[in-house]
């Protein structure tokens, strides 16, 4: 065997064709099992769709490129862990099209925001980073609370997330601009049915400002929801193991 092996040294030919076979197998052991599966992802439970309002928000947070600053992805190190909460489950970010994980911290990571800070904190935050934290070098957003949201496409928002695989039913397109109006008004008429469609979501006027929608309203209720969907007191991972 040994010796033969000494052929295939000299043939710089031959012995490339073996290692494409060599390299060939191991490819198909490790990648053939994926189309087998059904998802890569374990379900948590908790894990749910944006609501319209909280796809709203993302949506600014994506067309503002705050992920060019901030990573929502809690790594499973000591250091994040201490500083940010529970590390990220794949679950938390299977209805991101696209993710939002980023790859650069100039601020810090997001992904457990959620309930850290008042809404008004976020507003006075975003209106003028530097009045809540003078060595901020984040830009100020201020306009986001002069511009009204518009969400004439929002079933088309709900659908597009739906071609890609977020199980929005035909019900919550159907009501998605009365459903993110609900979640702006807790004495709504459509309370029960929005919160029956979203559990956990967070009712209230998120801007601090009830006589307009804006996208103000929109990024805060997006903010205050990141990390908040799965229970970090009763989650148990051992038995998400399947
Ligand atoms: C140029 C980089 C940059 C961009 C772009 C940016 N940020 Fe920041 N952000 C920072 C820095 C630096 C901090 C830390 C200082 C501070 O709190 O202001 C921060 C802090 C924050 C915090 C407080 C986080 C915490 O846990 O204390 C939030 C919330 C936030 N940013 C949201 C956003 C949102 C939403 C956007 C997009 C609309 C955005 N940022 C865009 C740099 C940026």
């Amino acid at each position: 065997m040994l010796d033969k092996h000494g052929f295939l040294e000299k043939n710089g030919l031959i012995l490339s064709i073996g290692i494409l076979i060599t390299v060939a197998i191991g490819g198909v052991i490790e990648i053939a099992p994926l189309f087998y599966l059904e998802s890569t992802i374990e379900e948590v439970e908790g894990v749910r769709p944006y609501s319209p309002l909280e796809l709203a928000g993302r949506n600014i947070y994506v067309r503002e490129g705050c992920y060019t600053c901030h990573s929502q992805q809690v790594r499973p190190l000591r250091d994040e862990v201490e500083r940010y909460g529970h590390y990220s489950l794949a679950a938390e970010s299977m209805y991101d099209h696209p993710f939002q994980w980023g790859s650069k911290r100039t601020g810090p990571d997001l992904a457990r925001l959620g309930g850290k800070y008042s809404d008004e904190w976020h507003r006075e935050h975003m209106i003028d980073p530097r009045k809540l934290v003078p060595e901020s070098i984040m830009p100020p957003y201020k306009f986001l609370a002069e511009t009204q949201l518009d969400y004439s496409q929002v079933e088309n928002w709900l659908k597009a997330n739906r071609a890609v695989g977020v199980p929005y039913t035909d019900k919550m397109v159907e009501n998605a601009t009365s459903d993110l109006r609900a979640q702006l008004d807790p004495f709504s008429e459509d309370y029960d049915a929005f919160i029956a469609r979203y559990p956990k979501a967070q009712i209230r006027d998120f801007d601090g400002d009830p006589r307009m929608i804006s996208e103000m309203d929109a990024l805060i209720a997006y903010l205050q929801m990141l990390g908040t969907l799965v229970d970090f007191e009763t989650y148990k991972a051992e038995e998400n193991y399947r």
